[in-house]
């Protein structure tokens, strides 16, 4: 199948799905959305895919965070809604999907791009690779699953304080963190992750949906999810949220007000 903002190619029973937004840093409109809820599906119903890998195209950027230019006029309602529609249509369906899906972070992994890529069954990362949740610059907090996933994977202090700092972190220290398996050059990346996936798709298909589907009841929180979701919608309605996003658009520091 085609998609207007991703490129997907299968070989050897792997698609790799390429988030293909590189002047907008590979950026999660509702467009790329949308289109990996479709994928998403493809993967889930195609008896030919056994495996995914999703990545971003160019050598910047994995995914720069959610689309911020669609965040200036929505509500709190509207952007519980966003967050709601983007876990149930990608995120869950990524993290629940009953084949492997690996990250292949390749730059930038920001925002709702580290989510993105904390909803895969694993990572693996370049060696220019950065990650960060850094929506507390622009008044909000993670919406597509960040606060529950990094908690689970690098464990509650640590979270805390990438959470409130905001602060970018690297590949070596995000596989320090247990947060990502191997970091690898940036032009064997794809290589790697295929690597793995042939090891995987030798064992039995319907055990290795069972470990995912154990693997993610051991750490299913779908009330923290909720609540997160409701969080981030409550922070639409503040000016601190108006004043980050603007500053961020306009290129200039915010000045938050806690208003
Ligand atoms: N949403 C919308 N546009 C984004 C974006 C995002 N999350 N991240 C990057 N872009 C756009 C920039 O606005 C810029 O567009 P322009 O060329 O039309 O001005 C383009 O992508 C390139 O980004 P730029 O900021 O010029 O690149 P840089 O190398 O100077 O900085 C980053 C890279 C990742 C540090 C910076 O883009 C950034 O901080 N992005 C936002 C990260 C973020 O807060 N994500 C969480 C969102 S909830």
């Amino acid at each position: 199948m085609s998609y207007q903002t991703l490129l997907s190619s299968l070989e050897n029973g792997t698609l790799v799905i390429t988030i293909n937004r590189p002047d907008k840093l590979n950026a999660l409109n509702k467009d790329v959305i949308n289109d990996l809820s479709k994928v998403m599906d493809e993967v889930y119903n195609n008896a030919d895919i056994k495996s995914a890998i999703i990545t971003g195209a160019g050598q910047k950027s994995f995914v720069a965070g959610a689309d911020i230019s669609e965040f200036t006029s929505l509500s709190a309602n509207e952007g519980a809604a966003l967050a709601a529609t983007g876990h149930k249509n990608v995120f869950d369906k990524i993290e629940n999907c009953p084949k492997p899906v690996i990250a292949a972070v390749n730059g930038f992994a920001l925002g709702g791009g580290c989510e993105l890529a904390l909803s895969c069954h694993f990572i693996i990362a370049s060696d220019n690779a950065k990650f960060g949740q850094p929506e507390v610059n622009l008044g909000l907090i993670p919406g597509y699953g960040g606060t529950q996933r990094l908690t689970q994977v690098v464990g509650r202090n640590r979270a805390m304080q990438l959470l409130m700092t905001g602060e970018m972190f690297s590949a070596k220290d995000a596989e320090q963190y247990g947060m990502v398996n191997s970091v690898v050059e940036q032009d064997k990346l794809i290589e790697k992750c295929k690597e793995i996936l042939q090891v995987i798709h030798a064992k039995a298909p319907l055990a290795i949906t069972k470990v995912i589907e154990c693997v993610n009841y051991f750490d299913h929180t779908q009330a923290g999810y909720d609540f997160e979701i409701k969080k981030f919608g409550e922070c639409f309605a503040t000016e601190d949220k108006n004043e980050g996003t603007s500053a961020f658009l306009e290129k200039r520091k915010p000045d938050f007000k806690g208003r």
